[in-house]
């Protein structure tokens, strides 16, 4: 039978392992700088955007060996997302990933140097690829287009903007945060493998990946209020005491299941409509949304 956790493991181990081969050039003089790249970087994750991308590229038919760069890439700037996220100037949060956070192991200076570096070093990396011709030059700057200044660079933004402002708040202003803050980073994954093979199944991964960048904000909103610190291994409780705009906020903690009921379902419906073996991508979702962690 089918077995969707295994699969998981093996895109995971697969990863992991050229990540931490990779990881051993960020080693710096003097080494703190690496030392605090390596330590967020290295501290575990579900690396869910990696496992999308070598499962999406497996369902195109694209080989792991090309689209690994790019995954690697993609996990060092959601890693910098979320040190400076963290930051006592965004969301102030001590713990992450089940450790302190960057700047509370580091200090704030070196964290958002570390976060600024694992940009860099990202972008070095799939720059080296888009050597190879257009289409992995393409694909390397709709990785930088949306971690930037329209992507989530802007969703972050958006937040911080909505964040205790006292302005109405509307599902539009929620869906532009959602859309842009985590769901450039979802995109990512199933746009750069479908590059990558010509183009195949773009419109429809693009619509999938809305929903599904959607549905993965809505289920963290949830864990922020319903999450067990040993499992999510960062602070429960942040969002409403720092009054920020989440679908729980807009619609109660049933309004904002029902929206991820919603989600799972358009997900699975874009799914259908997929002339290839989509079964992983399909469990993946509903692992989304039941997600404890
Ligand atoms: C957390 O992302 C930030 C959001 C976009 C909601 P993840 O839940 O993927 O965090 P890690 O990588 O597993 O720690
Ligand atoms: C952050 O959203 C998304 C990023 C771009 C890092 P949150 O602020 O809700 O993420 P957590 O809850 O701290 O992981
Ligand atoms: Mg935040
Ligand atoms: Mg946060
Ligand atoms: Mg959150």
């Amino acid at each position: 039978m089918y077995d969707y956790q295994q699969k998981y493991a093996e895109y995971l181990q697969t990863f992991e392992s050229y990540l931490h081969t990779y990881a051993e050039n960020l080693k710096t003089v003097p080494p703190i700088l690496g030392e605090a790249m390596r330590y967020s970087l290295l501290s575990g994750g579900k690396r869910i955007r990696p496992v999308l991308m070598l499962a999406t590229a497996e369902v195109l038919g694209v080989e792991q060996e090309l689209v690994l760069p790019y995954a690697t890439a993609l996990e060092m700037i959601h890693t910098y997302s979320l040190i400076h996220d963290d930051l006592p100037a965004m969301d102030n949060d001590d713990f992450r990933r089940g450790k302190p956070s960057c700047h509370k192991a580091y200090g704030e200076a070196y964290a958002i140097l570390a976060g600024d570096a694992l940009l860099n070093q990202a972008l070095s990396l799939v720059l080296e690829m888009a050597l190879k011709g257009e289409k992995y030059t393409l694909a390397a700057k709709l990785l930088s287009d949306f971690a930037g200044m329209n992507g989530m660079i802007l969703g972050q933004v958006a937040d911080m903007q909505h964040t205790a402002s006292g302005e109405a708040i509307t599902e539009k202003t929620l869906h532009f945060i959602q859309e842009n803050k985590t769901g450039k980073l979802l995109l990512a994954p199933l746009l750069i493998p479908s590059i990558l093979a010509d183009n195949r199944y773009y419109i429809r991964l693009e619509q999938f990946g809305k929903e599904l960048g959607r549905l993965f904000q809505i289920t963290d909103d949830i864990l922020d209020v319903e999450g067990e610190f040993d499992q999510i291994g960062k602070s429960v409780g942040k969002d409403e005491n720092s009054d920020k705009l989440t679908c729980v906020k807009l619609y109660g903690l049933q309004g904002a299941k029902l929206r991820a009921d919603e989600c799972l379902a358009r997900c699975r419906a874009l799914l259908e409509g997929i002339d290839c073996n989509t079964d992983f991508l399909e469990n993946l979702v509903l692992s989304v949304r039941e997600r404890k962690a």
